[in-house]
């Protein structure tokens, strides 16, 4: 299993370091064959000796130049950054991301052979509709994507099950996780209020190869109790 914890505009970097410190303490702990990623703001980014892998949220598809308030692979690599989240619906929903950018920042950062977990998820009116319109509205969230990447994962989030406590069912995940695979053969993360009471059920369903989480990152004790359920 993929564990990845995506703090979004939480924690300072003193915070930030002290919840990795922590999190090194039960390295031993975790299951072979699993692997944790964390996502910490950008101030936050720094050389941290820990065994887990640390990523960015969002940067620009640039080197570096005249992209004010933006963040380049120039600033990426000083801290051996090659991890990188695209897509998340926040970016896309709030920030105003379209697909024709988001594809240009998959290809980007493609080409800097960055590992990308490229996020997807519909809006509860979608999912209203019924799973073949879900399908449909996901796969709009690939136009200009090159899904044969080596370096990347998938991370379906519902937009509606993010940060509202509400997960989608078992039933849900487990088929929109299927229908997904017959397209995309890639490692396929669910998020969307994953917690402590939930990770079992989710975990075992087939096709979910890891998770993404917001709210139950943000503490180590909560985050470790997903991570070594
Ligand atoms: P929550 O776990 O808070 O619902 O957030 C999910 C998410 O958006 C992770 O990227």
């Amino acid at each position: 299993m993929i564990y990845a914890g995506n703090f979004k505009t939480n924690h300072t970097r003193q915070s930030t370091r002290e919840y990795l410190m922590k999190m090194q303490l039960h390295h031993h702990k975790i299951k072979e064959g699993d692997r944790v990623l964390i996502f910490p703001p950008i101030t936050a980014i720094d050389n941290y000796d820990v065994n887990f892998t640390i990523g960015v949220q969002n940067a620009y598809p640039i080197q570096n130049g005249a992209f004010t308030g933006e963040v380049g692979v120039e600033q990426l690599e000083e801290f051996n950054i090659k991890t990188i989240l695209i897509g998340h619906s926040e970016r896309r929903e709030v920030l105003g991301e379209s697909q024709e950018f988001i594809a240009k920042k998959f290809n980007f950062f493609k080409d800097m052979g960055f590992e990308i977990i490229y996020c997807i998820g519909e809006p509860l009116e979608v999912r209203e509709e019924g799973e073949e319109a879900v399908i449909k509205y996901l796969l709009t969230q690939f136009k200009g994507i090159d899904t044969e990447y080596d370096n990347f994962l998938v991370a379906y989030e519902p937009i509606w099950a993010i940060g509202t406590g509400r997960s989608a069912t078992v039933e849900e995940i487990a088929s929109t996780h299927n229908e997904l695979k017959r397209y995309i053969n890639k490692p396929l993360l669910y998020g969307g209020s994953v917690k402590g009471s939930n990770i079992a059920e989710i975990s075992a369903i087939d096709n979910v190869d890891g998770v993404l989480v917001g709210g139950a990152s943000l503490k180590t004790e909560s985050f470790l109790e997903l991570v070594l359920h």
